[in-house]
This record gives C-alpha cells, structure tokens and sequence, in this order.
C-alpha cells in the first residue's frame, strides 16, 4: 500500500536505469527536467477522488498525462475504479506493472492490435470503446475464438465530432453487442474535451450541458430498446466538475488534473498553485540584454496549441519562439539585469500531456528534494 507520509521511497524500475539510493538535491538535476510537486500533485489526485465520491460516481484517471505505471497506481489507491488509457501500447505496459483495470478510451481496430488487445484480455480486464458495427463483429469473432469475454463501451459523439456514433446510432452498436459473443456492454462513453475549449465560462457551460444532454439522450434510446447500460463515462479535466454534476453520469474519466498545465489555467479548472509540474530548464546564452536563450525547446515542451509554456517565479521572462532545442527569450524590465547565464528557470508547460511524452523521467520534489523518480514508462507507446 502507498503512503504519501512516509520515508522516502527507493524505487527500482523494469525499465529505468534510474534508482534513488540517496536524497538528491533540486540543484542535482540536470536540465531540461520535469519536476514534479509531490504535495500538489497528491492533493489534486485526492482532490478529484474526492469530487466523485461525493457525486456516487466512479473515478478511473486518464494516464495518458502522465505515462507513468507508479503514479497510476497511486491515483487507484487514493479512490480510482481502475485507469483509463488511450492507446493498446500503453494499456500493455500498465498492465505489466501490474495495473489490471484498464478502459482503453479509444477504438482498437486492425488485426495485429486485435490479437494483441486479446492477449491482454488474457491476463487482465480491459474495456475497448466502439463505433462501428464492423468492429464489433471483429473483436467479437477474436474474443469468442479465444473463449474470453470483453467489456465495450459505445462511443457516442456528444459534439467534438472526433470519433463516435450520433445519439441516435447508439442503440443499434449496443444491440450489436449483445448480440455477440465474447463481447459484453458495459455502457456509453462520450468525451466532451470540445466543451472544455472556449475561454468564456458561459460558452463552456453551454457546450457541457449540451454535450450532456446528448449523452443521456443515447442512453435513453439504447434503455428504451430494453438494454441495459451499466456505465456512462464521460470527463476531461476542463469539464468534469460540470459534467460530473447531471444525473445518469456514472464514471469519469479525466487526465490532466493530476499535473494541470496553462491550459487549464486559462479556463479556470486550475490555478498557477495548482500546477504540479514544471520544466525545469538553463539560461544557456544571453546574446543581448533583452534576449535569453533556454536549453529547451519544441522537442522539450511539444508545440500542439500555438502557445508557449509560461515563467513561473520570475518577473519579465517571456518565452516567444522554439527552435528543437532552444527557446528564445524575450527578457523586460528587472528581468535584463536579473537573468545571467546559467540561471535555472522554471515553466509550466501550456500542454501537459505531449511534454511529459518527450521525457523519460519525473523528478518528484519534496520542497528542494527529490523524493521519488518515476519512470515515464508508456511514453511514445503509439500503437
Ligand atoms: C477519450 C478521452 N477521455 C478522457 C480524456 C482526458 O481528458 P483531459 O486530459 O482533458 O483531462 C481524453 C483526453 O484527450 C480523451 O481523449
């Protein structure tokens, strides 16, 4: 069982050549690094847990933020109905670090994924999302010639028009479902992240409850053909404490909540403080007073949104462009005279999940201490 009070853990991983055999100091870690806040990143686990236990609902944490089996384990020791993933490669690796409730939020599809979700099946219980019949009927005919069962999810499009089938189509894939053999339904699960993306509260509210409405709506449909739905997941960390609230919501399923990021900041599902990861990075040049360059770039931070990561603890320091391995600073005011070469500045990054995926490694920080290395062990886990 894990103990966030207690002593310093030593941690030996399958596949880091990493140990912690003694506490080494913030100073000690070469950059560029992720650094973790040990303390903020347990209250924002528990923070969440709490949130849906006191709604009656189930919490499986999307670890595609952070990749990391360890952490994982820790979100479904601190109240997680199992953990969602995004991809089979990562949903393998959990499961080899001993994770054996794993939603695979996404559709598995191709013979080669198929044969190796039903090897997993074999050892553990992973749930698939579905939207088409054809997918249905191959994963049913691969279960059943492996006399397993497998747990699916209709995947309903409640408005981000990614994946899934209108509310209107759900009925017809779960009665596919029943109606195979190797497969079993679990419910509906519709992932509102559309909702999440507009800066004005009321038009993010607007869009949750619509997205919820349609939701509740495919269930609806698919209970009125006299099938039941068990579970109805839905969530991501820029929603969930909306869509979490409508009746008929029985699971959630958010990721970036345990670290936040800028993203998030901006539409007030997180603060700065809230933040538990940071980039820590190096001044390595300073060509003019009011220019700095950082030993970190897009191949550090990822570049998916167009918006730079943001200084923290720092005044003047603006990052406004990357190259692979350098960002270039813009340096204002104090700034000029305060930022020397070699100076460590920190950042949160304005998209957690990509950035965490560049590294191998998160330092866990006590104050300046590192407590914990967790290996990133999923990262780039693909396919
Ligand atoms: C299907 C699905 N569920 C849950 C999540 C978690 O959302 P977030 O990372 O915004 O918390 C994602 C994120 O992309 C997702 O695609």
């Amino acid at each position: 069982m894990y103990h966030p009070s207690e002593n310093p853990v030593v941690i030996k991983f399958i596949h880091s050549p990493f140990t912690v055999s003694r506490l080494v100091d913030k100073s000690e870690i070469d950059t560029p690094a992720l650094i973790v806040d040990v303390d903020v990143m347990i209250r924002n686990i528990r923070d969440m847990a709490k949130f849906a236990k006191e709604r009656g609902l189930k919490l499986r944490p999307h670890v595609k933020t952070h990749k990391a089996p360890q952490i994982a384990k820790m979100q479904v020791e601190e109240g997680g109905n199992g953990i969602c993933v995004q991809k089979l490669g990562e949903a393998e690796v959990m499961a080899e670090y001993g994770l054996d409730n794993i939603f695979i939020t996404n559709e598995v599809v191709g013979r080669l994924k198929l044969s190796r979700l039903a090897k997993l099946r074999e050892k553990i219980e992973v749930f698939v999302a579905v939207d088409h019949l054809d997918n249905i009927r191959d994963l049913s005919n691969i279960m059943r010639d492996r006399g397993l069962d497998l747990g699916v999810y209709v995947d309903v499009d409640c408005g981000m028009h990614r994946t899934g089938v209108p509310p209107e189509k759900a009925p017809d894939l779960a009665e596919a479902i029943t109606r195979s053999e190797g497969l079993y339904l679990v419910g509906i699960m519709a992932y509102e992240g559309h909702a999440g993306a507009p800066l004005g509260r009321e038009e993010r509210k607007n869009l949750i409850r619509k997205a919820m409405e349609q939701t509740l709506f495919s269930v609806k449909l698919v209970e009125r053909k006299g099938i039941e739905v068990n579970e109805v997941s839905v969530g991501s960390s820029a929603t969930v404490r909306y869509s979490g609230m409508f009746e008929g919501i029985t699971e959630l399923q958010p990721g970036m909540y345990i670290f936040n990021d800028y993203y998030l900041v901006e539409r007030e599902a997180a603060t700065v403080d809230t933040c538990a990861l940071h980039v820590l990075t190096t001044v390595m040049s300073r060509p003019s007073p009011d220019r700095g360059v950082i030993d970190a770039g897009s191949k550090t931070f990822h570049f998916d949104m167009n918006r730079y990561p943001i200084a923290v603890g720092v005044e003047g320091v603006e990052i406004v462009k990357f190259s692979e391995e350098h960002g270039w600073l813009t340096l204002k005011g104090e700034a000029q005279h305060r930022i020397r070469l070699g100076d460590r500045l920190e950042f949160i990054p304005y998209h957690v999940c990509p950035c965490v995926n560049q590294f191998d490694t998160l330092y866990g920080l006590k104050g300046d201490k590192v407590q914990y290395m967790w290996t990133v062990a999923a990262r780039g886990k693909v396919t």
